[in-house]
């Protein structure tokens, strides 16, 4: 979403020229000037004290950087992460088009986004492993059951946490789960404040009581407050540049993990972006491509503390509570407290037309996105079907995904900001199908002495290679052949079951395997070895989805074993094995044709040829 492809820096130096003119004109520079000048003259004292704060709070930023996840998932459970749904649903609608027939799959978050889907008339499923999130949702949804428009107004956007407790002992805690009871017995007595609540509601207070006023920033909250126009306020943020810089500088080279650690964004999702200055740049598009100080509920909100009629969430607007009581009353929205994987499982009725995933596509490796789109596509309507999620990364950045020809949606004015792309995907436009792989080795495993004798022949191998040599049939003309053969032909039998707790990579490039609908597929497996790769997919979709399987491989032993498991799986007649060195001009020969393949797959062959850069070009 973050368009902001220059830094902070860069923006900031070159935008909001002022534009008045005459005496008004030289009026207004002067106070802007003694603005200036008062917010320089504290400088070296806020410089000074921001220097002692980060001092003493190195170590714990130091804890936080290194125990990330561990940190943030312990928080689940025991707080919400997200006191705010930190995606701007305006985005959301620009795609969908949402209708009554419509059946929406997503996570809960703190169920804003979920409410403005229900505005919209669409039934919708709504997932989270927090029970905090799912709570924070359902309390929500009982508010809207049992409250009048002007106290659900005051409790989420005026924060009259007195009002929520007394209307939770009388009204509320009777139609509320038990477990979501349990979850606000606790915590109600506590809270103080929904705006800053949670552990991104801390984050918040944090970075706007203490580091935006020590920066010398407290004009951005006032003119939030004032509503003052987006032209004044870059004008003003031109002149405070040197302390804008500042927050972005701290927020990217001090703050980053602890601040996405609140924000509740993982070690994995953090590692997705490969810009110098993200904090930097998210703070550009929120002044540039936002109105901040008009029309942005989000850091507005977060900002004053609360939200205003004209600012807030579309939820919290009067003119469409009545589409939230309707659709309340009509039970539109099951929320489940579980997985994404746990949620699809457990889909009842109309299958899911839209599957907004929000962002937690950023949060998963490789085999659990392709496990869980293969299981959401089959539980989707695929003639109508819109697969729509945001990353931090500014591209696609995982295969799964890759192959859903998703389309980049325009995100430029989005108001959160947080994110660096947004997709979706129209299911009828998808040349590739979402199958389930197979993670588990069909063969025994072996045991702990099969391991250690297989482990003792690799490590001694270098010193007795010319023992092993004589003794295996070797027929192999080059040097490079034979020494394969010698280092497999003793360790054929226990190959598969020693190298399944090393190739750990296997299933990664397995799951990122894309399947064609159509079908018909051609693959080459090149140093295919004892064809293991196969068994990651289920045999009916070998059989189904392709015509020809060629695994070549310089080893004849190891493609022995190759040929027992191809026809234990039934498959002789698809998968053809082909004994070469890939290099060799002569192994296409026995390939099908150029042009005809649609898969070539090297798993841990590449870094045993030679002739790498041979092996790449005749793949390619
Ligand atoms: C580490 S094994 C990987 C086997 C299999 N792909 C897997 O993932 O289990 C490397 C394989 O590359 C094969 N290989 C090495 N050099 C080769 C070459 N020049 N041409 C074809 N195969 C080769 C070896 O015989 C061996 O089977």
């Amino acid at each position: 979403m973050c368009k902001a492809t220059s830094t902070a820096d860069s923006q900031l130096r070159s935008n909001a020229k002022p534009q008045c003119s005459g005496s008004k004109k030289s009026e207004k520079n002067w106070s802007s000037t003694k603005l200036v000048i008062k917010s320089y003259a504290f400088l070296p004292f806020q410089i000074a004290l921001l220097l002692v704060l980060l001092t003493i709070a190195a170590p714990i930023l130091f804890v936080f950087l290194v125990c990330h996840d561990l940190i943030m998932f312990a928080l689940v459970g025991k707080t919400y992460l997200y006191n705010m749904s930190w995606e701007d649903p305006a985005i959301d609608q620009r795609v969908f088009n949402l209708k009554d027939d419509d059946h929406v799959i997503t996570i809960a978050s703190a169920g804003d986004n979920v409410l403005d889907y229900l505005i919209e008339g669409a039934e919708v499923t709504a997932v989270d492993f927090n029970i905090c999130q799912i709570a924070l949702t359902e309390i929500k949804i009982a508010c809207i059951e049992h409250l009048p428009f002007e106290e659900f107004f005051r409790i989420f956007a005026q924060n009259d946490i007195e009002l929520l407790r007394e209307r939770y002992a009388t009204v509320l805690r009777g139609s509320l789960r038990k477990e979501v009871q349990d979850m606000w017995d606790a915590q109600l007595p506590y809270l103080k404040s929904f705006m800053y609540s949670g552990s991104s509601g801390f984050l918040a207070k944090l970075l706007v009581k203490v580091i935006i006023p020590l920066c010398g920033l407290s004009f951005i909250e006032d003119a939030v407050r004032r509503r003052m126009p987006k032209k004044e306020f870059l004008e003003l943020v031109n002149k405070y540049h040197l302390q804008v810089k500042a927050v972005a500088w701290i927020s990217d080279k001090v703050l980053l993990a602890a601040m996405c650690l609140f924000a509740g964004v993982p070690k994995r999702q953090l590692d997705l972006t490969n810009r110098k200055t993200p904090l930097g740049d998210v703070l550009t598009h929120i002044f540039y491509n936002t109105d901040l100080t008009n029309d942005n509920y989000f850091y507005g909100g977060y900002l004053l503390g609360e939200f205003t009629e004209t600012c807030c969430p579309r939820y919290l607007m009067k003119e469409h509570y009545p589409a939230l009581q309707k659709a309340v009353a009509k039970k539109r929205l099951h929320l489940v407290h579980g997985t994404f994987v746990e949620a699809c499982n457990q889909a009842k009725g109309r299958p899911f037309t839209v599957s907004s995933l929000l962002d937690h596509m950023d949060w998963m490796p490789i085999p659990m996105i392709s496990a869980e789109l293969a299981l959401l596509t089959s539980k989707m309507d695929l003639k109508r079907g819109r697969i729509f999620w945001r990353s931090f990364s500014d591209t696609v950045h995982s295969p799964p995904l890759m192959w859903l020809n998703a389309k980049k949606v325009d995100d430029h004015d989005d108001k959160v900001g947080m994110y660096f792309s947004t997709w979706i995907s129209h299911t009828k436009d998808v040349d590739f199908e979402a199958l389930d792989r197979v993670d588990r080795l069909a063969v025994q495993n072996k045991g702990l002495l099969s391991q250690l004798k297989t482990g003792v022949k690799i490590v001694t191998f270098p010193m007795l290679q010319s023992f092993y040599k004589m003794s295996a049939a070797n027929n192999s003309k080059s040097k490079h052949g034979k020494a394969m053969e010698a280092f497999y032909a003793h360790q054929k039998e226990d190959y598969d079951s020693f190298r399944e707790n090393m190739l750990h990579g296997r299933p990664w490039l397995m799951h990122s395997f894309p399947i064609k609908k159509e079908g018909k597929m051609v693959w080459v497996d090149v140093g295919g070895g004892t064809a293991r790769n196969l068994e990651f997919m289920p045999k009916d979709v070998v059989r189904e989805k392709f015509s020809k399987i060629v695994i070549l491989d310089i080893s004849p032993s190891l493609l022995e074993m190759a040929k027992a498991r191809v026809e234990s799986m039934g498959l002789s007649d698809i998968v053809e094995l082909v004994e070469e060195d890939f290099t060799n001009e002569a192994a296409f020969k026995k390939l099908p044709a150029k042009g005809s393949v649609d898969v070539v797959t090297m798993s841990y062959s590449l870094s045993m040829i030679p002739d790498k850069e041979m092996a790449i070009k005749h793949a390619s």
